[in-house]
């Protein structure tokens, strides 16, 4: 495993703070797995994570200020080991980009590292007021401690 992407539709709440998380937890255990993040739809592209998003994680001293919006693409499929979807759209869209069962294997609910096989959507925060970002934080912080504990 050398390369993960995290997916959300927009791109600037879910997936950028997924990826941020799974950062800080990869590097408590010092596992050099690079970590990035995409939306299914291109509305942001090019923008910082929303600013709830990066104030919630500064509460936990995570930095997300570098990150960027990017579009997710039908490359990305090949160029990434694990892909992950934050809800059950992100992971129907996923899937309908991939073009064989080799990349169809590699995408996974990322809630189902703490929940396996329950499908469970990181919900999106975009149209809530900060206590969205919260309960966002807490739901990935979960999965990340997860997945970290697995590759570590
Ligand atoms: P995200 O949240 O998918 O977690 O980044 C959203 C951000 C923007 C929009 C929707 C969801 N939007 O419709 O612009």
């Amino acid at each position: 495993m050398k390369k993960i992407l995290m997916v959300c539709l927009g791109n600037i709440c879910r997936s950028p703070m997924a990826e941020g998380i799974v950062r800080a937890e990869f590097a408590k255990y010092g596992i050099d797995i690079q970590v990035d993040s995409a939306g299914t739809a291109a509305y942001h592209v090019g923008e910082e994570a929303d600013e709830r998003g990066q104030a919630e994680l500064a509460k936990h001293g995570i930095d997300i200020s570098d990150e960027r919006a990017m579009k997710l693409s039908p490359y990305h499929m090949d160029e990434y080991d694990m892909i992950y979807a934050m809800d059950r759209s992100n992971f129907a869209d996923i899937l309908a980009i991939t073009k064989d069962n080799e990349e169809r294997k590699k995408v996974d609910m990322f809630m189902n590292l703490a929940y396996p096989g329950k499908n469970i959507s990181v919900p999106d925060p975009y149209y809530d007021g900060d206590e969205g970002f919260v309960k966002v934080y807490s739901m990935l912080k979960e999965s990340a401690e997860v997945l970290a504990k697995q590759l570590k």
